[in-house]
C-alpha cells in the first residue's frame, strides 16, 4: 500500500517535473532561427562565387546545386529574405538579392507548373520587403507563363509534361502555386487570377481526395471527357497510399486558399485534412511523419522532415484562421513538430550538413533520389513556421507557450 502510494507520488512528481523542464517555446524558436541564420549565411558564402548556383541538397559529403529551372530554385532566396526580415541584417539582404537574381530566368518557363514555388517564394518576399518594382514585373511575367498551363475546360492547371500515360496530369503540389495567383489579383485588382485559383482548388477538392481526406498524388484528366482517367502516385509508396509531403501540400494549400479568399469550403477541407493527419495511427511519437503514411517498413521507414515543416507551418496558420475547438490541437501539434525539428535529431550543427538547416528529408524515394538528406524546401518551411510561431507568441504575449 505504502509502496503504491510512493510510486504514485513519484509519477506525479516526474510528470510535473518533466512539464516544468520542457524548454520554453520562445527559446526553441530563437534557437532554430539563429541556427538557420548561421547555416544560410554559411551556404550563401559557399555559393557566392559559383555563377547561377542555388542549393538543392547535400549528399555523400557533397553540396548538390541546381539552376533557376529546378522547382526548388526559389527556396534558398526565400530563406534569406525571411531571415533578413527577422534580423534586419543588411548582409542578409545583399545575399537575398544576389540569390533571388539567379532565379529570374524562370519567369519565361512554360514547361512547368512550379513557378509559384520558384518565383513567389523568392521574388514575392523580395517585393514585399523592398517594394522593388522589378521584382513585381518578374512575378507578373512568371504568372503569365504559369497561366499558359491553365485549361478552362478541365478547370485545372497542368503540372507535368513528361510521361505518356497521363493525358493532363495535375499533382496535389500544384495547390501551392495558387498563392501567386491570389496575390496577383490583390496587387492588380484583376479578379481573374483568383478566379482561376479557386476553380483549380475546387476541381482538386472534387477529384484528388479520398473519403478519409487523404489525397492522391497525381490525377490525370481525360482531355475529351474532362473527367479523371487515372489516379496515381509518383513519389509515394503506392497509388492508394498517403505520400506524406503530398498530404502536407494539400493541408497548406487549402489553409492558404481560405486565408486568401475567405471561402468556407477551403476551411472545411483544411480542417478535414488536418484531422486525418494529426490523428493518423502511423504518425510517429515525435510528429515527424514517415515519408509515406503507408510505407511498408513502418516503424523503420525513413522520416521526412520536409513534410513535418510544411505541416507545422500550415497548422500554425490554420489554428489562427479556424475558430473551432480544433484550433488549440492544431497549434500544439505544430509546436511539438517544431520542438522535434529543433533537436539534434533533425537540426544540423553549425557549419555541418552542407549549410542546410534540417537533416532527414525524403525527396523521391521510389526514384531513389534524395533519400534521408537535407532539402532546401524543408529549410524554407521550417523557417516560415518558426517565424509564424514567433509572431503568434508576440501577439498573444506568450500565451501560445502555455497551451501545450
Ligand atoms: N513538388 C515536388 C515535391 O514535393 O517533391
Amino acid at each position: 500500500m505504502k509502496r503504491t502510494h510512493l510510486s504514485l507520488l513519484t509519477s506525479v512528481f516526474l510528470a510535473l517535473f518533466s512539464v516544468q523542464a520542457q524548454e520554453p517555446m520562445t527559446a526553441v524558436v530563437e534557437r532554430g532561427l539563429s541556427r538557420a541564420k548561421h547555416q544560410a549565411q554559411f551556404m550563401a558564402n559557399t555559393l557566392e562565387n559559383t555563377p547561377d548556383a542555388l542549393p538543392r541538397t547535400f549528399e555523400k559529403g557533397k553540396l548538390v546545386t541546381c539552376k533557376y529551372n529546378n522547382w526548388v530554385s526559389g527556396f534558398f532566396p526565400g530563406v534569406l529574405w525571411m531571415l533578413y526580415e527577422h534580423y534586419g541584417d543588411e548582409e542578409l539582404r545583399r545575399q537575398a538579392e544576389l540569390f533571388t537574381s539567379r532565379v529570374e530566368p524562370a519567369k519565361r518557363m512554360t514547361n512547368t507548373h512550379d513557378l509559384g514555388f520558384m518565383l513567389y517564394c523568392s521574388f514575392g518576399h523580395g517585393y514585399r520587403l523592398t517594394g522593388n518594382e522589378h521584382y513585381q514585373q518578374v512575378i507578373e511575367e512568371g504568372t503569365h507563363s504559369l497561366l499558359t498551363r491553365w485549361n478552362p475546360k478541365l478547370g485545372v492547371m497542368r503540372s507535368w509534361d513528361f510521361n505518356k500515360k497521363w493525358q493532363f496530369p495535375v499533382i496535389i503540389d500544384n495547390m501551392m502555386n495558387l498563392e501567386m495567383l491570389c496575390y496577383m489579383s490583390k496587387h492588380t485588382g484583376d479578379r481573374s487570377f483568383e478566379k482561376i485559383a479557386c476553380t483549380h482548388a475546387n476541381t482538386t477538392i472534387k477529384n484528388h481526395f479520398r473519403k478519409d481526406y487523404s489525397t492522391y498524388h497525381v490525377v490525370s484528366y481525360d482531355t475529351i471527357s474532362g473527367k479523371p482517367h487515372v489516379k496515381n502516385t509518383h513519389q509515394g509508396y503506392a497509388d492508394e497510399s498517403a505520400w506524406a509531403r503530398g498530404q502536407a501540400w494539400g493541408l497548406y494549400g487549402y489553409t492558404m486558399m481560405y486565408r486568401e479568399t475567405g471561402k468556407k469550403a477551403y476551411l472545411k477541407q483544411a480542417r478535414a485534412i488536418a484531422s486525418f493527419l494529426v490523428n493518423h495511427p502511423n504518425m510517429p511519437k515525435d510528429k515527424v511523419p514517415y515519408w509515406d503514411y503507408n510505407a511498408p517498413d513502418i516503424p523503420n521507414a525513413k522520416r521526412d522532415a520536409s513534410a513535418a515543416a510544411i505541416m507545422a507551418s500550415a497548422l500554425i496558420e490554420l489554428s489562427q484562421l479556424d475558430p473551432s475547438k480544433d484550433a488549440a490541437l492544431c497549434l500544439s501539434f505544430a509546436q511539438e513538430q517544431l520542438r522535434s525539428l529543433t533537436t539534434d535529431a533533425y537540426l544540423a550543427k553549425e557549419g555541418e550538413n552542407g549549410g542546410f538547416v534540417l537533416m532527414h528529408g525524403v525527396g523521391h524515394l521510389p526514384g531513389k533520389s534524395e533519400v534521408d538528406v537535407p532539402l532546401t524546401y524543408a529549410d524554407y518551411y521550417y523557417v516560415e513556421a518558426l517565424l509564424r510561431m514567433k509572431r503568434l507568441m508576440e501577439r498573444t504575449d506568450g500565451v501560445a507557450d502555455h497551451k501545450e
